[in-house]
């Protein structure tokens, strides 16, 4: 029996949907993984590296190694977490890419039946609203499974993060560790363990 399956640790994968180094989406995460319960770890899992999609690479005798490595990373984790900026209000292309890479083939894909948890950071007054919808709307596809509350809706993030990435902002600090309890406790019950949460 694996560690995650002992009930001593979780392991969460987080992606990022942006790429830039500055980026409040990634320092999201970052303060997701400070606040999360002690059962839990968050395993960040880089996009970056991925190609375009391409079909005719998807087979086991060219697929990119990048591909491969994300795909492994994501099959050992226990759920995953997405921080999302929105991107004309949509997810960006980068995360889309990253999504279609996992999930195929379909009946392998190391998202199948996952739990997952979704959050996000924009500039713009809706705080990611839109694209936090339409990732729900892949994840149907996918059978990711993500919770439903809380929302984490974080906008005007340069309000909110110090100039060293750190989540200054009280409530939204409160806000995440709820979260962050909300996705164990969701992990715990869709495979069945739903008492070892609480
Ligand atoms: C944006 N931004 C943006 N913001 C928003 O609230 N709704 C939107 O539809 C968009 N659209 C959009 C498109 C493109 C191409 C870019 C580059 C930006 C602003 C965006 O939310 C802001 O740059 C975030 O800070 C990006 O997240 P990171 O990189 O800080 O994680």
């Amino acid at each position: 029996m694996s560690e995650s399956m002992s009930g001593s640790s979780l392991k969460i994968a987080g992606i990022a949907g942006s790429l830039r180094r500055g980026s409040y989406n990634r320092m999201l995460l970052a303060a997701l993984g400070e606040v999360l319960p002690k059962r839990a770890a968050l395993v960040p899992v880089e996009i970056g590296d991925l190609p375009l999609y391409n079909e005719d690479l998807n087979n086991p005798e060219r697929l990119p190694a990048a591909v491969a490595a994300f795909k492994q990373r994501l099959s050992t984790a226990d759920a995953v977490v997405f921080a999302t900026p929105e991107y004309n209000y949509s997810i960006p292309g980068v995360l889309k890419n990253a999504l279609d890479w996992a999930s195929r083939p379909v009946a392998e894909s190391p998202l199948r039946g996952k739990p997952a948890g979704i959050m996000g950071a924009s500039q713009g007054a809706f705080g990611t609203v839109r694209a936090q919808l339409h990732l729900r709307h892949v994840c149907v596809f996918l059978d990711l499974h993500p919770f439903n509350v809380p929302e984490v809706l974080v906008r005007d993030p340069a309000q909110k993060f110090d100039a060293h990435g750190i989540l200054t902002d009280g409530p939204t600090r409160r806000l995440l560790q709820q979260f962050g309890e909300a996705l164990v406790a969701w992990t715990l019950r869709l495979r069945g363990d739903g008492a070892a949460g609480r």
